[in-house]
């Protein structure tokens, strides 16, 4: 689908309700495209929650509002994991910070485009909902992954943020992640319903970016502040989550390193 040769693409995750596990499914599809040899950054874009931080148990001196404010470049507040991929916060541990305004989250995203060239993926872990902040987030990334689960309620709010993308930005770059299924039937059978929704309402075509099980085990890694990923390799989630990480590498021609410039270069 995509040349090789295109630049960095900035994927957005996004869903309509919390706890569908974008989060979650981003960190693990991070470290499943690092062990492949990808350099990786995510872009915590849940500003207002700690959320990657708070996963991975790291924390940071200097975030978004220092680079708003003139205090330092993007490029400055860039953590890395000790997973190997690296991490802009959305805020530091410490601090409640407003939701950006318009003006501050382009200026953010111009310069998180300057710099994804240094990098073979970027991935921006989107806040749940379908308020303007997620929007221009969704609109400005080439892909969106919409992190959908069998519940009827996920099913409805990404059809909303589907057709918003739509009708608002004339975006139609929607495609679906299934979690938590609880069989591979029923994660089929929701997308089906995503997609004939999609297809027949608004004559949007959303392509399957994977399913991934329900898995027990997954909170208890969360709990340990621990990717199921490396937790628990061999977990049908672990395994799902690395197919979908393969797919994507070979889908940008397995390039690594050279095609990615050096920051500032
Ligand atoms: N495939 C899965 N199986 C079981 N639990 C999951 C799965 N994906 C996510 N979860 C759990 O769902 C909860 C919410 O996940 P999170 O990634 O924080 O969601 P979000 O970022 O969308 O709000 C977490 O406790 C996580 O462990
Ligand atoms: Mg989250």
């Amino acid at each position: 689908m995509m040349n090789p040769t295109e630049r960095t693409p900035i994927i957005a995750i996004a869903s309509g309700k919390g706890g569908a596990g974008k989060t979650s499914f981003t960190l693990n599809l991070c470290y499943q495209l690092t062990k492949l040899g990808k350099k990786v950054l995510v872009f915590d874009a849940d500003i207002g929650l700690a959320n990657i931080d708070v996963q991975l148990g790291i924390s940071t001196m200097k975030d978004l509002s220092d680079v708003i404010q003139g205090f330092c470049n993007l490029e400055d507040i860039i953590a890395r994991s000790e997973k190997g991929f690296d991490i802009i916060p959305g805020r530091s541990g410490f601090e409640k910070q407003p939701f950006l305004t318009t003006l501050e989250r382009r200026d953010v995203l111009k310069r998180l485009r300057d710099i994804a060239g240094a990098y073979d993926f970027v991935f921006l872990d989107v806040a749940a909902g379908i308020d303007n902040e997620v929007l221009s987030f969704t609109k400005y990334a080439d892909r969106t992954f919409l992190v959908v689960t069998p519940d009827p309620s996920s099913i409805t709010d990404a059809y909303a943020l589907i057709k918003l993308l739509k009708t608002k930005h004339e975006k139609e770059n929607c495609e679906v992640m299934i979690n938590q299924a609880g069989s591979l039937p029923e994660g089929k059978n929701t997308f089906a319903k995503v997609r004939m929704a999609a297809e027949k309402f608004l004559r949007v075509q959303v392509p399957l970016v994977g399913i991934v099980p329900y898995d027990r085990q997954y909170s208890t890694a969360v709990k340990l502040q621990q990717l199921t990923s490396i937790a628990f390799p061999n977990s049908d989630a672990s395994l799902a989550i690395e197919k979908i990480a393969k797919g994507l590498a070979s889908e940008y021609g397995n390039r690594t390193g050279d095609n990615v410039r050096k920051i500032g270069s």
